[in-house]
């Protein structure tokens, strides 16, 4: 290859200007590649860089134990709803909120309502597997709520256990 190369600038250039022309193009051919090269390191580097800003996202929920951890935040956001309205309750019942600083902890595991509920979460689930199981629930692994926590709580933080006694049925 280098010698048709050489052949052919033989036709055009002397001896002596082939050979200079060669020598050239290998000292100059490292720092070529080296800049070449650098110039890929760069755009490599950029890539990474955007791909890591745009498309990393750092775990949202940091204190999952019962729920899926990729959960979306539409449906966490759903599900704290239901349980809101099922108790009847604001997110301070279950979370830690500074009055103060004006902020929210979700995450923390200090408010003692909020391990009760992952509890009743346990017991639900629980409940719909073993008494209500249905094919979905077999080949989802996902229990069917059948009860939720508005099946017993019906918007009261502590369920009426006591059936209330009509006038005429006394
Ligand atoms: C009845 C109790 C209860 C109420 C009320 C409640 N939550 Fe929760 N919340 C929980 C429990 C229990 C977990 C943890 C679930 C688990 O471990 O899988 C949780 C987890 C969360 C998390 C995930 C925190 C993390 O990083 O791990 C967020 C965010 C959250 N709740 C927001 C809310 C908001 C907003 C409200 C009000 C609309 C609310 N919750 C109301 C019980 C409650
Ligand atoms: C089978 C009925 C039943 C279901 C279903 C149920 N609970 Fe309960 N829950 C109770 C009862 C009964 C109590 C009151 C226990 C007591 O008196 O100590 C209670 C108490 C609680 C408490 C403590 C309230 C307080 O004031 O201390 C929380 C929090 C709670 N439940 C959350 C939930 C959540 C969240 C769900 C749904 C995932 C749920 N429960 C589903 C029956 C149920």
């Amino acid at each position: 290859m280098v010698s048709s190369i050489k052949a052919f600038f033989r036709g055009r250039l002397s001896h002596q200007d082939t050979d200079l022309y060669f020598i050239s193009l290998f000292i100059l051919y490292p720092s070529i590649m080296k800049k070449t090269f650098s110039v890929i390191i760069c755009f490599v580097t950029l890539i990474v860089i955007s791909a890591a800003t745009t498309s990393y996202k750092p775990p949202r929920f940091k204190n999952l134990k019962i729920l899926p951890k990729n959960i979306t935040e539409a449906a966490l956001d759903s599900i704290m709803n239901y349980f809101s309205i099922s108790l009847g309750v604001k997110c301070a019942f279950c979370h830690v909120h500074n009055e103060e600083k004006k902020t929210w902890d979700m995450a923390s595991d200090k408010n003692p309502d909020k391990l009760i509920a992952r509890k009743m979460m346990l017991m639900t689930n629980g409940i719909n597997l073993k008494y209500f199981p249905t094919e979905k629930n077999a080949k989802q692994q996902e229990p069917i709520q059948t009860i939720t926590c508005y099946t017993c709580h019906k918007g009261e933080a502590i369920p009426i256990s006591i059936a209330e006694t009509k006038e005429e049925d006394k």
